[in-house]
């Protein structure tokens, strides 16, 4: 089997690439990756590797320098005779900021970008399966506390948080109408946080979110909704088992906790706050004081407002923030994350474990331990600043 892959220098696409390196039955990976040249992209697949050790096999990972922004993109990929003997495509890469509202940047490359990769993919003479790594967030806010199954969506009268996931329900919809279905694979993975296995995860992103809640303490969130998160070692042997499963029965599959091994902001909370002992306990308030909180970092929160019941919190976020208006910072990028994970989402998982026949994942409130040291590396306000 020949694959072409991207997003190899992200999270997940980066455990999916050392992952199928290892496989029998992969002889090829074609990696699209961005970089300044040939060489930049090639020493970029390495450092992938370099993080935990893994051998990078030279003669099986092939660079392929490019960007899903580029109007040439296609044209680029088909002149370049080397892919010619593809037949899987994994598409891994995307904009994933939950920040660039006004930014064209997110269409740019999860829908434009997917554009011009059907575009060449529909050509390739021996394409066998096009799988789309989605994302189970597409389903919206009008649904709350409870299952979801894979064909709610998607839907495109639902509303978005953040205009990533709209952009990834719009990839959903393109590849449908434009990748014959028999090709067509679609999965959706949850949330994906940290890491199961006792090392330095690959990307700290929702651990941020958590390091951040685990600074602030004080959170304006309901913090036992249902929460549906995986490690992303698991969404990677998940996503692999799929591809190689005989027994496959449907195009699109979640890849999830579902309610078996649900969490919530609570538990995970609890977990992390043991790793940093001597700190005000974490606290769940009204969502509506997340207004208060920018208020009181902007020093103009009215007399008599009910934040000012919690002054234990208001005197630590003086002593640890120095200029308390900082805080807004954090409270501005954590605001999409808490309303996720208040939605109370869970999403159901049986295809997924009766067609490859995979274990249900560990709960993230036990696997988190594994990466608690790690959290006190994780600077919270570059993290904002990236999200
Ligand atoms: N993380 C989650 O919780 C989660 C949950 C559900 C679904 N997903 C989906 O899983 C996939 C991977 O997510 P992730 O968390 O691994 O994301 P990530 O860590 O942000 O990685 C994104 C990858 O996409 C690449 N990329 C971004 N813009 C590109 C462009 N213009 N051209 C070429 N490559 C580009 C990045 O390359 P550079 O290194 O060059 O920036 C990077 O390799 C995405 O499709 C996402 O929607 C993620």
């Amino acid at each position: 089997m020949n694959i072409f892959i991207t997003g190899t220098t992200g999270f997940l696409g980066g455990e999916l690439l050392i992952e199928l390196s290892r496989h029998p039955k992969v002889d090829k990976i074609y990696c699209l990756v961005r970089g300044l040249s040939d060489e930049h992209a090639l020493l970029r697949l390495k450092q992938v590797f370099e993080l935990h050790g893994d051998f990078f096999n030279e003669k099986k990972i092939i660079p392929v320098l490019g960007n899903l922004s580029e109007n040439t993109l296609s044209e680029k990929l088909t002149s370049n005779v080397l892919l010619n003997d593809t037949d899987v495509v994994i598409h891994a890469a995307a904009n994933t900021s939950f920040s660039k509202v006004f930014d064209k940047i997110v269409e740019e490359v999860n829908i434009t970008g997917l554009e011009h990769l059907i575009r060449w993919a529909n050509k390739l003479p021996q394409l066998n399966t096009f799988l789309y790594v989605g994302t189970a967030s597409i389903s919206g806010k009008e649904n709350k506390n409870r299952v979801i199954r894979e064909e709610e969506s998607p839907n495109n009268k639902v509303h978005h948080v953040v205009k990533y996931t709209y952009t990834k329900m719009m990839g959903e919809i393109m590849l449908t109408n434009e990748i014959a279905p028999e090709k067509l694979l679609i999965v959706r993975p949850s949330i994906i946080m940290g890491d199961s296995r006792d090392w330095v995860p690959r990307s700290y992103v929702i651990l941020w979110a958590f390091a951040t809640v685990n600074l602030l303490r004080l959170i304006p969130a309901e913090g036992k909704s249902n929460l549906d998160i995986i490690s992303v070692d698991y969404a990677a042997k998940a996503i692999i088992a799929l591809l190689f499963s005989n027994r496959r029965r449907h195009r699109v599959y979640h890849i999830s906790s579902g309610s078996k091994s649900a969490t919530n902001v609570e538990k995970i909370a609890a977990v992390i706050a043991q790793f940093f002992p001597g700190l005000p306990p974490v606290k769940f308030v009204n969502f509506a004081l997340l207004k208060q909180m920018n208020l009181w970092a902007k020093k103009s929160l009215p007399k008599g407002s009910e934040l000012y019941h919690y002054d234990k919190y208001l005197e630590y976020w003086k002593e640890t923030f120095g200029d308390i208006s900082r805080m807004r910072i954090l409270l501005a990028a954590l605001a999409p994350y808490l309303e996720f994970a208040q939605m109370g989402q869970l999403f159901d998982n049986v295809k997924l474990i009766e067609d490859t026949g995979i274990d249900l994942p560990v709960p993230a409130h036990i696997y988190i331990k594994s990466s608690g040291n790690y959290i006190k590396n994780i600077d919270v306000f570059g993290g904002a600043a990236e999200s």
